[in-house]
């Protein structure tokens, strides 16, 4: 009989894989403990914008005209454990409010409400990203508080998935990483896992801290290429060399690769700038705190190309004050085809210049609502024309392809000064300076 998943939290990752567990065919039960957005998946609505996910969803969930009716979802954690031969556990794990240290508590009462109804066999996968040793903890948990006792086990996949790319991600990873403590659980999830597995993605079996460690690894390295690279644009910008020949032209040695060079304000999101300081406060409680210092620099780089936008867009003004100046803010969320603005760049900046006496006006394709709810004080703009109308200067800080295909000399006509400041190295500069724009960027010459 074929394995029936359940998935207990329905936020980014766990709607995601819920929907791609019930497109590889199996009954899929989705818990979350917000009764509204559990309401919401039943309609066949995401509650956050990622190309393809309410397509995915809608062509699955039971009581939507012509779905499969595979996905189903409740908030009720007896029907989960009844109904689930494994449980993904896909709840979120912030940064602590203060702290580098990332909160557990989602987690933890996630384990808590589903371990005393497990009275009969169940694997129990943590797809959260957590700090290593927390697997290890979370078994003994398991073996103490279910009934099953043993037979409730428990088994660590991280999840690898990029906003805007969630769906493709989750059906077709770059790799499989499981671990896990008994052949039976490998297996189970050796037939979760069957078709991407068959389609090419690599399976890696590993121990419980191992596997922890690839995701807080992953995304380390991942953070480091962009702060090196970001590095060096700031000595690029002293010297008057060019990070974008400079990225590609290394960018061709195989062994460091083009992705993930591209320099600008840097990066932002729900994921690496919380994992990143996670890990360095891990690593002090495991007394490895100096194999990561490094990543305090990597952070700090990161932190200042933020500041350093605010300074160009000054310079730029000519004035050396933003009042009486309207800035046009182009990009809201922290990456394009996302309209999540947690620890967003952009946003950081137009508060700053905000802060600091700008009239600022943002406009995001999708990020909009979360902008307002997050920074209501900023200005919003409907559109790009919009946005721009009588700038003194305009900032392009998320790289959307709508930005790309703007008409350089319809937005010249409305701006009162044509400058534009270039934060994610993305636009034509040739483009805009034919139209008459002055166009700089991080870490390019100025013309
Ligand atoms: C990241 C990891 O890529 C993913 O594997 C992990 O599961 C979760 O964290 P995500 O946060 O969705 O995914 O975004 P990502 O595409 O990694 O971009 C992160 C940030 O880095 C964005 O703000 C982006 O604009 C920035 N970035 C990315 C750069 O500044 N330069 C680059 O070259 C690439």
């Amino acid at each position: 009989m074929a394995l029936k998943i359940t998935v207990i939290g329905t936020g980014y990752l766990g709607a995601t894989h819920a929907a791609a567990m019930a497109e590889l065919g199996f009954e899929v039960l989705g818990l979350d403990v917000v009764p509204e957005k559990v309401e919401m998946l039943r309609r066949g609505e995401v509650p956050m914008y990622e190309p393809g996910l309410e397509e995915l969803l809608r062509k699955h969930v039971a009581g939507i005209e012509g779905s499969s009716g595979r996905l189903r979802f409740t908030t009720d954690y007896a029907e989960v454990a009844a109904f689930g031969d494994v449980h993904f556990v896909c709840v979120n794990t912030p940064q602590k409010h203060g702290e580098y240290a990332c909160d557990m508590s989602y987690v933890d009462s996630a384990f808590a409400s589903l371990a005393p109804h497990l009275t009969g066999p169940a694997l129990v996968v943590g797809k959260s990203t957590v700090p290593v040793g927390s697997a290890d903890r979370l078994a003994a948990y398991l073996a103490e508080h279910a009934p099953a006792g043993a037979d409730a086990e428990l088994a660590w996949n991280p999840e690898f998935l990029r906003e805007g790319f969630a769906v493709q991600d989750t059906l077709r990873p770059d790799r499989i990483v499981v671990g896990v403590r008994s052949d039976r659980a490998e297996k189970l999830l050796r037939e979760v896992y069957t078709t991407p597995v068959a389609e090419g993605s690599p399976f890696v079996v590993t121990d419980f801290p191992t596997a922890e460690l690839v995701k807080t690894s992953a995304n380390s390295f991942l953070a480091t290429k962009i702060s090196f690279i970001n590095a060096m644009a700031e000595v690029c910008e002293a010297a008057g060399g060019d990070v974008v020949k400079l990225a590609e032209a290394i960018g061709y040695d195989d062994r460091i690769g083009k992705k993930f060079l591209r320099a600008g304000i840097g990066f932002g999101g729900g994921c690496l700038p919380k994992d990143i300081r996670a890990f360095m406060a891990r690593a002090g409680e495991l007394g490895s705190d100096q194999a990561l210092t490094f990543l305090r620099e990597i952070d700090s780089i990161n932190m200042r190309r933020r500041g350093q936008m605010v300074e160009m867009a000054r310079e730029a003004l000519g004035s050396g004050s933003f009042l009486g100046k309207r800035v046009a803010v182009l990009g809201a969320a922290f990456k394009p085809d996302s309209d999540d603005v947690r620890d967003s760049p952009a946003l950081n900046v137009a508060g700053q210049i905000h802060l600091q006496g700008g009239q600022v006006t943002v406009y995001d394709p999708k990020g909009m609502a979360n902008a307002r709810r997050l920074f209501p004080t900023l200005g919003y703009a409907d559109s790009a024309q919009a946005a721009v109308r009588g700038a003194d200067v305009v900032l392009h800080l998320t790289e959307w392809r709508e930005f790309r295909e703007l008409d350089p000399a319809a937005l010249g006509e409305v701006v009162k000064s044509r400058v534009i400041l270039d934060g994610r190295n993305a636009l034509e500069p040739e483009l805009w300076r034919r139209a008459g724009w002055t166009y700089r960027a991080m870490g390019r010459p100025t013309a």
